[in-house]
């Protein structure tokens, strides 16, 4: 008999049916046993009645979350059994047969409730049973419908998803490099993407004029509510594009997904406002303001564009670095500083970013694709000619090959999805997050490698730097 889904079962009163689930709860009523069994799609009233032994024998030995498959009849509850709050609440099962697939132990915490109650480690080290909860379960689904609509969004609009590497060579993002150590290449190191900025690029002088990618980046920075050691970023880059066109296109994507997903949300104003870094410093003391006229109302979605960055700022060591992205290109009317290298600290860039409810959401860029251009920017940053080449050559040599005007924009896309469920940290949308200090606790990473591992990488480790919270490998 094939397996129902159980949302699909108060459809089939009069016949009988295969479900199979977890033993959500478990009670007695005088002779009569209930068990509410739970699948992915909800849950059904399943009915012990004494005079069916056998199984009535084995039912009660069940307890929370064993896992069982059951055969039986739906039948209409009586009306004053009927359950409102619940979408098979008007029917139940009266079970005939039933196999114990598994037994459960007893849960180290609730599943029933929210969870923010519980303390991060527990929910870390056991986040198999944490995704138990209904909510996280939610927020899982949403996750995957509102990447689904992304993806069909952008194939609509002519753009390819492509993937790209993730043992690569750094590119600067402003965060520190995850680092892989090479076996055949003894002493090399790849470093694990920030972002995929150099490829997409790449991509562009390749010809590709429109792409994306759900694309996973690494940054070795202290995680906090808005932040994981791995992210997940919605990527795109366009040839033949101005700062407008981009910003258009996130703009619909944006609309589009909040009309057709979120229909309790309202977006305060449309088209999205634009505010100048400048404006927003003096008058929200941030440049991701929260704009939103109500704060209390957790519906409102105030999105607006922060601009008119400056490209370089001065590092405290002196010199300068860039405020967000080495390959964007300057404000058209700066180039010829760039190409000078004057007046530096005065430079605009084509740096927009999208700002959501006081979160940044996303941002991108205009790019050099000139690479005299990008050069200069990497002098004004103080490298020598020689670390440009080493650094930076393969782009350089890509750009005179040819490149198209490109630019594009890359969303953090766990932080938009945080907002859209209202939840407050990104941990909660994210499937298997890392903790507050950067560990996956339930599989025990990072951890200590064996001696033939390390061997092979031509690594030796100095006793003295060893963490002493990674204690279970020998
Ligand atoms: P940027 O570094 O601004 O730009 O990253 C884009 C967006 O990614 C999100 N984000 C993060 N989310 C969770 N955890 C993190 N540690 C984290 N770091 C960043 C933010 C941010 O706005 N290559 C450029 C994009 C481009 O120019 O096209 C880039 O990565 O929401």
């Amino acid at each position: 008999m094939a397996r129902f889904t159980i949302i699909d079962t108060a459809k089939h009163v009069g016949e009988k049916i295969k479900v199979s689930g977890w033993a959500d709860t478990v009670r007695a009523h005088g002779k009569i046993l209930f068990i509410d069994l739970r699948d992915r799609s909800g849950f059904l009233q399943l009915v012990f009645i004494p005079s069916n032994k056998e199984v009535y024998e084995i039912a009660k030995e069940i307890r929370s979350e064993w896992v069982i498959e059951v055969q039986g009849q739906i039948v209409k509850r009586p009306e004053n059994m009927v359950n409102p709050n619940m979408e098979t609440g008007t029917v139940e099962m009266v079970v005939d047969s039933i196999i114990v697939l598994a037994k459960s132990e007893t849960l180290p915490f609730s599943i029933e409730e929210s969870g923010y109650e519980i303390s991060e480690e527990v929910r870390m080290k056991y986040r198999y049973l944490d995704l138990r909860r209904q909510r996280l379960k939610n927020n899982l689904i949403s996750r995957h419908n509102i990447i689904k609509f992304i993806r069909n969004f952008l194939d609509q609009e002519s753009f390819i998803e492509i993937e790209t590497p993730n043992l690569t060579k750094s590119t600067p993002e402003g965060a520190r490099d995850y680092i892989v150590p090479s076996r055949m290449q003894p002493g090399n190191f790849y470093a694990l993407p920030q972002s995929p900025q150099q490829y997409k690029q790449l991509l562009m002088v390749a010809g590709i004029e429109k792409y994306f990618q759900i694309a996973r980046c690494f940054r070795d920075e202290d995680p906090r509510g808005d932040r994981q050691p791995e992210f997940t970023q919605l990527d795109m880059e366009m040839s033949f594009v101005q700062m407008q066109d981009v910003m258009d296109v996130t703009e619909r994507l944006l609309i589009s997904i909040v009309k057709n997903l979120f229909l309790e949300k309202k977006i305060q104003e449309v088209p999205f406002p634009k505010i100048t870094y400048k404006e927003a410093i003096e008058k929200y003391g941030t440049d991701r303001p929260d704009t939103r006229k109500d704060k209390n109302d957790k519906n409102t979605l105030a999105f607006c564009w922060v601009v008119d960055f400056p490209f370089f700022e001065k590092k405290d060591e002196g010199g300068w670095t860039f405020t967000h992205n080495p390959f964007s290109a300057s404000k058209p009317e700066f180039f010829k500083d760039i190409l000078d290298k004057k007046n530096i600290g005065d430079i605009l860039t084509t740096q927009y970013d999208i700002v959501l409810n006081g979160w940044e959401i996303g941002g991108g860029s205009i790019r050099n694709h000139t690479p005299e251009a990008l050069e200069k920017v990497f002098e004004i940053m103080g490298y020598k000619t020689a670390d440009i080449k080493e650094k930076f050559g393969h782009i350089l040599t890509a750009f005179s090959f040819g490149a198209p005007p490109h630019g594009g924009i890359a969303w953090g896309l766990d932080r938009f999805i945080t907002l859209m469920l209202n939840e407050a940290n990104i941990r909660e949308v994210i499937a298997f997050p890392k903790t507050g200090d950067g560990r996956d606790i339930m599989m025990q990473a990072p951890n200590l490698v064996s001696k033939k591992q390390l061997k092979e990488l031509s690594i030796s480790i100095t006793k003295k730097s060893i963490s002493k919270k990674v204690t279970n490998k020998k």
